[in-house]
């Protein structure tokens, strides 16, 4: 397969556009084999830049005919771009017109348009316009739209665009047309249309300044009955953004649909926005807690893009942070106060926080790590990263914290005064937000600040104390550094707010003594006056900064921590350092066994047995660090010493608590009717964990009753989160009755492709006892069920397997790695996108141990060996062995 000559685009070279687009007619003949698209466009040179060239970016498209105002014209092409050298020279507007064709039934990059189960759909971002038709193919070109779309009626009686639907009638042949307007201007990235067989669950609405809206959601005839609660999540979205930020909804309609075939989550297409069945389908029988919160969040992800993203865009690529970073806080911010109460909350922040530091602290410190903002790339899909998206969050998180929540609102409406309808920069947001707080830290360090978008790495803080018990006096010196990446060898001091507290060895907290300091400096001294006795520092609470803060706590201050903290993050955090210690120690002793003593069992069974706390906190405290987080805070890591310590800690906390898991599994299994809520929710997270801990050590003791009622559980649940927790504590822990448990699986949910997702997952993801999980993964491969084409089926099986079951993956026969670099290069074929996401299973090779460390060099070599690879993958493949 080709792809375009590898240029690397540099974010300092950004140049304004020679021509705007004013506005675009386009009219599509949709035919999976041949779509005819003709394309009208009225064009004016920009004033501000010498004239020159019109290049037009095109893919993979046939051009049939170019005129300019009406007229045939000379052209050229150069590499896929469309260049026309003689315009009119004046400024006035022309008309330019082109027709090509294209082949969405072949397209398996789904990107531009595409055939998915028989109905079209389109994704242009960040640059899939250019394989529908010859454009500017780049955020800051704005432009009006008409779309007129024919079709067969029968087999596409949906016929979607942006905007409002203006005209529609039949045609003859047994087709028929639909005219839409969108009435405000877009980048081309967020053009989309839909055009096939579905049915909408419907809802009006009237907003608070009494505009009323129609909003609808989309799908395939026999799933309009798992609808109900991404309509919901819908009108809580517009609801919040009203109340939080007084964004009202700008559209008379707003469509949400669903395609079972999609790289991404989802796409917030103005007006039209296209998901991922994964995060719109559910219903009680086929969705568990996690998918319920998912479609929750990523519904009002995409909803608020209309405000962030869309009302006002990037300029370039190398800005996508602007609106990702912003819109995922904004995401996170509304699931938060969706949650309710502060232990609620704070779940949610504990959660945010884990996939911050298991994803993004790895990918900011492997061979693909770069600033929020971007300096260079060559593939721009490969930048979707979690850095531009979480951790971009957590820098507009700060700003908040540095300006208050109040005074962050005020921030927000600046940027939307200045900017709306716009193409702007990261630096443009920071301003306005800074410019509306002119007495806030954040005002006053702005330029430092902004080195959260510059940056690469992730900031470590350490910390020490030091009590003068003679004065009374406790002194916290705060140290910072951020080790080098790639072509960054050197860090400037970052503004790092730490929110921190003291806390007296009973638990009290001293009065006074909580606060945020703002770190700008390599080092800061902060005193306490009047401090009765030695305290215990609670630093960096609710996660305030993205960084790794060090501070070396003794097992004493942890558990007073864990016991006593006023902030829930900090509690969970002194959870996971006393297991992180004792896991890092076995690693480095050698030993296996009994890597948990009696004070951290005691203080876990506290934790469980407390009556206060939330069932939803009590099973965060309760998970150990993933393997991943283990070997992140590893210079050498051994994959399977990682994997069989925490095998071994985890059997340990089943058996030395089995009486409390069952007590817990007694308190929390029953739930009453199915409701999503966060307190049900938790409550089946809790007795999830303890089913799972039971049927662990069942294994040990022998016990059968646990599992045959981990099985009935199975067979009777009247839900997903209930019946998929039943069937994943049989697999995990490797009992007899989950052969027979993952067929009748099978059998009941055969026709639900989710589900079934799941199914595959759950047996790649499995807890590898003797390298067990290789061949299961490739016998699957082979299963009826399975296909490489789907994104979503290919992740359940393949991703799962390579990028989040370390234990089973680093083989040390290499089995693993051979595996991952066949299916790089066989996706690679079908979609690069994808292929390249798995590319970067390996990204921190470097850290292995021998053997593995050789091999997963051989297999990334491998891969890059192959001549014809995608842009996609050979950036993600020369990073790695740079
Ligand atoms: N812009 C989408 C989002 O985050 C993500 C996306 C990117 C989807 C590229 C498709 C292609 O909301
Ligand atoms: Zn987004």
């Amino acid at each position: 397969m080709r792809e375009g000559q590898t240029t690397v685009i540099r974010r300092e070279d950004y140049a304004a556009p020679a021509y705007w687009i004013d506005s675009v007619e386009l009219t599509f003949d949709l035919d999976p084999a041949k779509t005819r698209v003709l394309n009208k466009m009225r064009l004016r040179r920009n004033p501000e830049v010498a004239a020159q060239a019109l290049k037009l970016d095109g893919e993979e498209l046939n051009l049939a005919r170019v005129l300019v105002n009406g007229q045939g014209t000379s052209f050229k092409t150069e590499g896929d771009q469309l260049v026309l050298e003689n315009l009119p020279t004046v400024t006035d507007a022309f008309d330019l017109e082109i027709f090509t064709t294209c082949a969405p039934e072949k397209n398996s990059k789904l990107m531009g348009l595409y055939v998915s189960q028989g109905t079209f759909f389109t994704q242009c971002e960040a640059e899939g316009f250019r394989r529908i038709t010859y454009f500017l193919d780049r955020p800051d070109v704005m432009a009006s739209y008409t779309v007129t779309l024919r079709a067969d009626k029968k087999k596409y009686p949906v016929l979607l665009s942006n905007g409002n639907l203006v005209e529609q009638g039949d045609l003859d042949g047994g087709r028929h047309y639909a005219k839409w307007v969108d009435p405000h201007k877009k980048p081309c990235y967020l053009f989309a249309l839909v055009a096939g067989q579905l049915v909408a669950r419907e809802q009006r609405i009237k907003a608070r300044n009494g505009r009323e809206h129609l909003l609808q959601v989309y799908v395939r005839p026999g799933d309009l009955d798992k609808t109900e609660h991404a309509m919901n999540s819908l009108m809580a979205s517009i609801a919040w953004d009203e109340a939080r930020f007084k964004l009202p909804l700008d559209l008379d309609r707003f469509m949400i649909v669903a395609t079972s075939d999609f790289n991404m989550g989802a796409m917030e297409n103005k007006g039209l926005n296209v998901f991922n069945t994964k995060f719109v389908l559910a219903s009680q029988a086929t969705a568990t807690d996690v998918d319920y919160a998912n479609i929750e969040s990523v519904v009002g992800h995409e909803y608020f893009h209309n405000w962030t993203g869309n009302r006002v865009t990037c300029r370039d690529w190398f800005q996508l942070s602007l609106k990702e970073g912003l819109t995922v806080f904004r995401d996170q911010e509304f699931s938060m106060d969706l949650a309710g109460e502060a232990s609620a909350r704070a779940v949610k922040r504990i959660e945010d926080v884990r996939v911050l530091r298991t994803a993004q602290f790895p990918e900011d410190a492997g061979p693909m790590a770069h600033p929020v903002r971007p300096d260079s790339y060559i593939e721009i899909n490969n930048f979707y990263t979690v850095t531009v998206y979480e951790k971009g969050s957590e820098v507009v998180r700060m700003q908040q914290t540095l300006t208050s929540r109040e005074g962050f609102a005020k921030g927000m409406a600046l940027y939307f005064q200045r900017h709306d309808g716009q193409a702007v920069t990261c630096d443009d947001f920071a301003q306005a937000i800074a410019d509306a707080n002119p007495s806030s830290e954040l005002a006053r360090l702005l330029p430092q600040f902004k080195r959260w978008y510059s940056q690469a790495g992730t900031p470590q803080v350490a910390a020490r104390g030091h009590y003068d018990a003679a004065a009374q006096r406790y002194t916290l010196t705060l140290t910072q550094s951020c080790p080098p990446t790639p072509g960054q060898a050197e860090k400037l001091p970052f503004v790092i707010p730490v929110a921190l507290g003291l806390l007296y060895a009973d638990g009290l907290e001293i009065p006074g003594s909580a606060r945020t300091v703002v770190l700008s400096d390599a080092q800061t001294e902060v005193v306490f006056e009047g401090v009765a006795s030695e305290p215990v520092p609670s630093l960096l609470r609710g996660f305030s900064a993205p960084v790794v803060l060090r501070y070396d706590y003794s097992d004493a201050e942890l558990l007073t921590l864990l016991a006593h903290d006023s902030d829930p993050f900090n509690r969970w955090e002194a959870g996971q350092r006393l297991a992180l210690k004792r896991a890092l120690a076995t690693i480095a002793s050698g030993a296996t066994e009994q890597p948990l003593d009696a004070a951290y069992l005691d203080a876990m069974r506290a934790v469980l047995r407390h009556p206060q706390l939330d069932a939803a906190f009590k099973e965060l405290v309760l998970t150990l660090p993933s393997e991943t987080y283990i070997a992140e805070q590893l210079e050498v890591v051994d994959p399977q010493r990682v994997h069989a310590v925490r095998e071994a800690m985890r059997g340990q906390l089943a058996l030395e608590l089995r009486e409390d898991w069952a007590w817990a599994y007694e308190q929390h299994h029953d739930t009453g009717a199915y409701r999503p809520d966060a307190v049900s929710s938790g409550r089946r997270a809790l007795a999830g964990l303890a089913l799972a801990m039971l049927c662990l050590a069942a294994r040990e003791t022998g016990d059968v009753v646990w599992p045959g009622k981990t099985y009935q559980r199975f067979k009777d649940a009247g839900n997903m989160t209930d019946r998929f927790n039943a069937l994943a504590a049989l697999v995990q822990s490797g009992h007899a009755l989950a052969r027979d448990a993952l067929q009748r699986f099978h059998a009941l949910f055969k026709n639900e492709a989710l589900v079934l997702d799941k199914w595959f997952a759950l047996q790649a993801g499995a807890s590898d006892r003797g390298g067990d999980v290789l061949p299961a993964v490739k016998q699957l491969m082979k299963h009826p069920d399975f296909t490489l084409k789907n994104p979503n089926r290919a992740r359940s099986l393949i991703f799962s397997y390579c990028s989040a079951n370390p234990g089973a993956f680093h083989r040390a026969d290499a089995a693993g790695y051979v595996y991952w670099s066949e299916r790089v290069l066989e996706l690679d074929a079908l979609n690069p996108q994808v292929a390249a996401r798995l590319a970067r299973a390996l990204d921190r090779w470097k850290k292995l141990a021998e053997p593995y460390r050789h091999a997963a060099r051989e297999a990334i070599a491998r891969v890059a060996a192959k001549p014809d690879l995608s842009n996609d993958v050979r950036e993600v493949v020369s990073r790695a062995l740079a």
